[in-house]
C-alpha cells in the first residue's frame, strides 16, 4: 500500500494542547465556571409532621415534613446553596386543586418556617396545581370536554402564587404551561402588594417521559391521559422561542427550560434571544439515569454528574436547578 505521507513528518503548526498542559492552566483559561450559588436544590414538602419518605426512583432525596426541614436547611447553607425550590404534597387532593392555595398547605407552612430560620436564603414556590388535583392534571377540568381548561385555570394560579407571596416567597414559579399564567400571576401579585415578588416562568417546559421519577415523588401522575396539550412537543424549537417571548412580554422576570439535558440546543436559543436571567432543569429523570448508572459502577457519578451541570451552564443557563444541587456543591468544595 503507498502512502501519500510520512506521519514523522507532521509539524503542525498551531498547538491547542500547549494550553491544556497543567492543571493550572486549565483552570486559568476555563470558559465556564460552576458555583454553589448558581445551583438550586429542589425540596418536596409534606403535609403534616415527623416524617421522611425517602423517594425511591431519586436516592437521596426524600418527602419531608416542614418539622423536618432544619436539617437540611443547615446543610445547604454550609454549602453555599443560595436557593430552594419548594413543590407541596398535601394529604387531600380536590378536582380544583384547592390545596394550593390554602394558606396552611405544606409550601405556605415551609416557606414561612423556612424565612424564619434562613432568612436570606432565596425562596421558589413551584405554581402549579397538579399536585393538589385528584385527577393529577395541571389544571381545572372542562365538564363537556373533560379537556384542561386554560382561563379557568388562570385565576386559581394566581390565587395559588399570592398565598406563596403572602408566605414569604421571594419568587413564584408558574409550571402549568398555561397561557397567559404569567401575566395572571403577575396582575394577582401586584393587586395583593407583592411588587417585589419575581417570576420565575418555566417558559419552554416540554412533555417529557424524563419526569417520571418526579410524579411519583409528589405524586402527581396524571389519571388519564398525559400533558401533550399543555406541555411542549420534543421536537419543536421554534415554538419555544415563541414560549420565552411571550413570557417576557407577560412580565417574567427570568425564564426556563425544562428538561435541561435532551434541550441544550434550546438553552442556547433562548439565550441568545433574551436578556432575562435564563435557568434550566435537570429533571428528575435525568438524575434518576445517571444514579441508575453510577449505582451499577457503569459511570463515575462525581464527573458525569458536573460534567452535565457543566454543559447547562455553557449552553447558557444563569441558573441550574438541579437534584444534584448539595452533592455538586460538595464535589466543587473537594474540587472535582
Ligand atoms: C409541575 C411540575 C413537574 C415538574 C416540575 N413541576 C411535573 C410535570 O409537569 O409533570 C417536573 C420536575 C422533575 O421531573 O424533576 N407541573
Amino acid at each position: 500500500m503507498e502512502t501519500l505521507w510520512t506521519p514523522a513528518a507532521v509539524k503542525p503548526r498551531v498547538r491547542p494542547r500547549r494550553l491544556r498542559r497543567t492543571a493550572q492552566l486549565r483552570e486559568a483559561l476555563g470558559e465556564t465556571t460552576l458555583r454553589a450559588a448558581q445551583l438550586v436544590h429542589p425540596l418536596f414538602v409534606r403535609e403534616g409532621s415527623g416524617g421522611d419518605w425517602p423517594i425511591a426512583s431519586m436516592p437521596g432525596h426524600a418527602q419531608l415534613t416542614v418539622d423536618r426541614l432544619d436539617a437540611e436547611l443547615g446543610e445547604i447553607d454550609a454549602l453555599g446553596i443560595r436557593s430552594v425550590l419548594l413543590f407541596g404534597i398535601p394529604d387531600a387532593k380536590d378536582p380544583s386543586g384547592s390545596g394550593a392555595w390554602n394558606p396552611s398547605g405544606p409550601v405556605p407552612r415551609a416557606i414561612a418556617a423556612i424565612k424564619r430560620r434562613s432568612p436570606s436564603l432565596v425562596v421558589i414556590a413551584d405554581v402549579c396545581l397538579c399536585e393538589y388535583t385528584s385527577h393529577g392534571h395541571c389544571g381545572l377540568l372542562d365538564d363537556v370536554t373533560g379537556a384542561v381548561s386554560n382561563d379557568a385555570t388562570l385565576t386559581l394560579l394566581a390565587q395559588a402564587a399570592a398565598a406563596y407571596a403572602d408566605a414569604g416567597a421571594d419568587i413564584v414559579a408558574p409550571s402549568a404551561m398555561m397561557d397567559g399564567q404569567v401575566a395572571a400571576i403577575r396582575a394577582g401579585l401586584d393587586d395583593a402588594g407583592h411588587t417585589d415578588a419575581a417570576i420565575l416562568a418555566y417558559a419552554v417546559k416540554y412533555a417529557s417521559a424524563f419526569y417520571g421519577p418526579f410524579r411519583e415523588a409528589a405524586q402527581s401522575a396524571p389519571t388519564f391521559g398525559d400533558r401533550r396539550a399543555y406541555q411542549m412537543h420534543a421536537g419543536n424549537a421554534r415554538e419555544a422561542l415563541r414560549e420565552a417571548r411571550l413570557d417576557e412580554e407577560e412580565g417574567a422576570d427570568m425564564l426556563m427550560v425544562k428538561p435541561a439535558g435532551p434541550y441544550l440546543d434550546i438553552i442556547q436559543r433562548v439565550r441568545a434571544e433574551t436578556d432575562l436571567p435564563l435557568a434550566a432543569y435537570q429533571v428528575s429523570g435525568e438524575y434518576a439515569m445517571l444514579k441508575a448508572a453510577a449505582e451499577r459502577g457503569w459511570i463515575d457519578e462525581p464527573r458525569a454528574a458536573m460534567e452535565s451541570l457543566l454543559g447547562i451552564r455553557r449552553a447558557g443557563a444563569d441558573l441550574v436547578i438541579t437534584y444534584y444541587a448539595k452533592a455538586a456543591a460538595r464535589w466543587l468544595a473537594e474540587g472535582v
